[in-house]
């Protein structure tokens, strides 16, 4: 066997595009880990996915996963959160309060490449013969790892082994083992290890498609300084415009009984630290390679290389098999508390675990950051942060990792003053938040899709309703969670107004909903709704402040300015809000004139025509009854306690069909809100296309990065949807249902500092508590206590 050639696997995959029909790629094929993703063969054609789907991460660092080798590769890459570079956005036509600074994250300095001569030629992949190739991404170590097994021309046999991981333990860390030997002969190995930074070039492609980054042409980041002595070598640069400064070092270590001499040489804008071996058959040569990343806007370029400096000599101390064994430790952990257990259906628990292992990697060392759209694994959306972490990736952390969701909403917390001095630009009171955004500045240069978003002030505090909610956190909703509360709720009071016209009721005019495809418009339902919530929410903190916490009360006075008659408004504001239902209809219309518009024919509509954003003009889209994703529909999974169960099916039935998924973070929801109102098998299939989305690359987009709201989404379908929770205010309540095919599903739960399991089989569901004195739960609509070993059991009741 020799030479590219996709396996099976990766050719069903990634052989797009899975159409808009909704037939989904027969996941049973693919060779079935529960706890891997394999490759046995090497492929160039389908570089650009297995990337991303390689990429490793930590929430502060990210390697996308092209090969050591440094070619073939198609978007080879290292990012960091919160790294990023500003550039001024042009308009043709600019207009007062546009969103004036775009801000993109940086392809930063690389260390991944370590490139191997044998007898000075050479090794080049795409030309190699390869005997054997086997690449992991193994979810339980949280490594990459890679075996190949090639011969030369003049047939030397030549093993490489290399495991990469991201530390999980040491955020600022990176590390790469790599062995190479000789099997049948004598072979002299030069092995170049490198430090480098790329020139970026804009990125070819479709200049249309708004979900790319739009890239940069030329160098980002300037030299400052570099060092290299012995194995080790520092690079400092700092962005252009952003003035962010990042120091990269790498140190090595080398095992071998081999003969070898080695040299370092260090540029402004390279490293290379080179071993030139003359190894004997099975005389291995082993190389660890450490790296460090460094970034900061204040401290200087010597402090920010002397903290590498220090990253790498700690980590050497550790030593890699340590550094190794945490990882499984940590991950271990994660496991422990995150997994969902799918009995019945290995693929698509492959699937499942896949998506829960992105969501780590995206978050746990994010602290001081946020979440972008595509985690650390690539450029798409310009790695910029939306309502995805709130709204899509914070209810899992909140139950199964609840001081990453704290760290999570701390760093919104942190936003709040650019989010008063937004509001002040565009005339508002309060705080609004950026629709996207990097550092805090709003950086969405089409404002009806972007900046009209208000809703994300909303979602920002549900979120953080929530997680006080499950966690009990009373401190962090006293210390900064009330401010944000009252500065959104006064956002709203300012933005609507009580509107004669319609009979006193409180309308919020001139706002884009979760729907891109309706812009601008008067009281969308769900921004209508989540203000609402947010409105009352705030009547609600405050008055527990009173109570309770009133040396607390007193600092939000003093931080806000709050007064008391404020409280009154709200409330009603809060009661008078329009929320009208059509009488021919009985439904809710998305916004007052959505039911006016011409429905669009989706039927006739070809399904390469999605999705339809890369094909139609917005003013074609807006014109029509077409939605992008979940609108009212995500409304009555949100505030679901706000709707009965007639209106949910009433308001599914006609959503649905008008709902194009074009965004992928719309089938999750689409699939919980299925469960609810019965179609299990709407259900069913919207849940997979949520959890496939990467994997069979459903949006034909995963090589810009993996989708990590819906890879929290599928989470959501899980619990949410087939677990069927809800938990509105302090309760708990479970309506399980099981998809037809599984055995069963398991998953656990923090709530309050203790833990739960659920665990559901075709029979009934059983309830444990794993950790903690006990707590009400609600199972249908049946209210008990679960108390330290006794699990309670309920039978299966057909519905
Ligand atoms: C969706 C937004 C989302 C963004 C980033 C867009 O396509 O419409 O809701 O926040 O992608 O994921």
């Amino acid at each position: 066997m020799s030479g590219p050639g996709p396996t099976d696997a990766e050719a069903t995959r990634f052989s797009r595009p899975v159409p808009r029909a909704r037939i989904h790629p027969p996941v049973d094929v693919f060779p079935i880990d529960a706890w891997k993703l394999e490759t046995t063969r090497f492929t160039g054609r389908f570089a650009p996915q297995v990337e991303t789907i390689y990429a490793l991460g930590n929430g502060y660092l990210g390697l996308r996963g092209d090969i050591e080798e440094g070619a073939p590769t198609a978007q080879p890459g290292v990012f960091l959160n919160g790294f990023y570079e500003s550039w001024p956005i042009v308009y043709g036509e600019s207009a007062y309060g546009f969103a004036r600074t775009g801000q993109t994250i940086v392809n930063v300095t690389d260390g991944k490449v370590i490139k191997l001569y044998v007898d000075d030629e050479p090794f080049e992949l795409a030309n190699a013969n390869i005997l054997e190739w086997r690449r992991t991404l193994d979810l339980r170590a949280g490594t990459l790892d890679r075996t190949i097994l090639f011969e030369t021309p003049a047939g030397k046999q030549i093993a490489l082994a290399t495991r990469r991981m991201v530390s999980f333990t040491h955020r600022h860390l990176a590390l790469i083992s790599y062995e190479v030997s000789v099997r049948n002969a004598t072979a002299h190995f030069t092995v170049a290890s490198e430090l480098f930074t790329r020139r970026a070039e804009a990125e070819d492609g479709d200049d249309d498609d708004p979900r790319r980054s739009s890239g940069f042409d030329g160098r980002v980041l300037e030299p400052v300084c570099q060092r290299a002595e012995g194995r080790r070598a520092v690079l400092v640069h700092r962005t252009r415009n952003s003035r962010l400064t990042l120091a990269c070092g790498m140190d090595h270590e080398v095992a071998t009984e081999a003969p070898f001499s080695e040299h370092a040489e260090c540029g402004e804008n390279r490293a290379e630290v080179v071993f030139s071996i003359d190894a004997g058959p099975e005389q291995p040569f082993q190389l660890t390679k450490y790296l460090a990343y460094h970034f900061s806007g204040e401290a200087p370029a010597e402090e920010l290389a002397a903290r590498a400096e220090r990253t790498l000599r700690r980590n050497r101390e550790i030593g890699a098999q340590r550094l190794f064994e945490e990882q499984r430790e940590r991950l271990d952990d994660f496991w422990e508390h995150g997994d969902v257990e799918i009995r019945g259906g290995p693929a698509i628990q492959q699937s499942v675990r896949f998506n829960l292992f992105q969501v780590f990697q995206a978050t746990v060392r994010s602290e001081g950051y946020g979440v972008p759209a595509k985690g650390l694994s690539g450029q798409g959306y310009e790695g910029h942060y939306f309502w995805d972490a709130e709204i899509y990736v914070l209810p899992y952390l909140i139950y199964t990792a609840p001081r990453v969701a704290r760290n999570l909403l701390q760093f919104r917390y942190r936003m709040l003053d650019q989010a008063r001095e937004r509001a002040r630009e565009l005339g508002h009171r309060g705080a609004l938040f950026p629709w996207r955004t990097i550092s805090g500045e709003e950086a969405s240069a089409y404002y009806a899709a972007g900046t009209a978003q208000y809703h994300i002030d909303a979602d920002i505090v549900y979120a953080l309703r929530k997680y006080v909610q499950a966690s009990g956190d009373m401190r962090f909703l006293c210390e900064s969670g009330a401010e944000l509360f009252v500065e959104t709720a006064r956002l709203w009071m300012d933005l609507g107004f009580f509107s004669e016209q319609k009979g006193g009721a409180f309308c919020i005019n001139g706002v884009t909903g979760p729907d891109e495809y309706t812009a601008v418009v008067d009281n969308n339902r769900y921004t209508n709704m989540m203000a609402r919530e947010n409105l009352l929410g705030a009547v609600a903190v405050v008055e527990t402040l009173r109570h309770r916490y009133p040396d607390d009360l007193r600092d939000l006075v003093r931080k806000t300015g709050f007064e008391a008659s404020e409280l009154e408004q709200w409330r009603r504001a809060a009661e008078r809000m329009h929320l009208p239902v059509d009488e021919k209809t009985g439904i809710h219309p998305q916004d007052d004139d959505f039911l006016e518009k011409e429905v669009w024919d989706c039927a006739a509509t070809p399904p390469e025509k999605y999705p339809l954003l890369l094909h139609y003009h917005p003013l074609v889209l807006y014109r029509h009854q077409v939605i992008k994703q979940a609108d009212v529909v995500m409304a009555m999974f949100l505030v679901g306690h706000e709707f009965s169960a007639e209106e949910k099916k009433r308001n599914f039935d006609y959503y649905d069909p008008l709902t194009t998924r074009d965004s992928s973070l719309s089938s999750c929801i689409q699939s919980i809100v299925a469960s609810e109102v019965g179609y299990p098998e709407k259900a069913f299939d919207y849940f997979l296309d949520a959890a496939l989305v990467d994997l069979a690359d459903i949006g034909g987009n995963v090589t810009d990065g993996v989708h990590i709201a819906s890879a929290g989404g599928t989470w959501m379908a899980l619990v949410y949807g087939f677990g069927g929770m809800r938990d509105h205010e302090r309760e708990i309540s479970f309506h399980p249902r099981l998809p037809a095919d599984w055995e069963g599903l398991r998953f656990r739960l923090e709530l309050r500092g203790q833990r739960i399991e659920v665990d559901m089989d075709r029979e009934g569901t059983t309830y444990r508590l794993l950790e903690g004195s006990g707590l009400l739960l609600r199972h249908e609509d049946e209210e008990f206590r679960l108390l330290p070993d006794e699990p309670a059991r309920f039978p299966t009741t057909s519905d």
